[in-house]
């Protein structure tokens, strides 16, 4: 199933890899499922319940703004030690995923 869901995507990538807008623009329009598949890790702190407990919630977020956070941990930008850790080994489309996969859960 997870081999499907990345060859799907890796088909979906390299018919949109045109145009630097065509990119972000599959990358935004993330593979909910793969997202999933990769949230494992993230919820062994985040909390998909919305709750804040120390670590900030991530749920229901806009897609861009979700992508931009975990850019700025990957590149440094944002000092947080761990985070940095946990996006250091994410591609921009698997970031793409956990973000449509974010997104889509409301808060409770
Ligand atoms: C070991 C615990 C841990 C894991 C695993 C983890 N995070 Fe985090 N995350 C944190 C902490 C702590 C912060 C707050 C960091 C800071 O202050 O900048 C954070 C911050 C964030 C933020 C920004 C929240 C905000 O309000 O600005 C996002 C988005 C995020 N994490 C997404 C993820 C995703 C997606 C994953 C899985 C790939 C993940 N995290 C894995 C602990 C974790």
């Amino acid at each position: 199933m997870v081999a499907l869901v990345l060859a799907l995507s890796a088909i979906a990538l390299s018919g949109a890899a045109a145009t630097d807008v065509n990119a972000k623009a599959t990358v935004l329009s993330g593979d909910v499922e793969l997202g999933e598949y990769l949230s494992a890790e993230c919820v062994t702190c985040h909390r998909l319940s919305g709750d804040y407990d120390g670590i900030p919630p991530i749920v229901g977020w806009p897609v861009e703004h979700f992508f931009a956070v975990m850019l700025e941990y990957r590149h440094k930008k944002r000092p947080n030690p761990v985070m940095q850790t946990a996006t250091s080994n994410l591609t921009d489309e698997e970031i793409g995923a956990l973000a449509a996969y974010f997104a889509q859960i409301k808060p409770q």
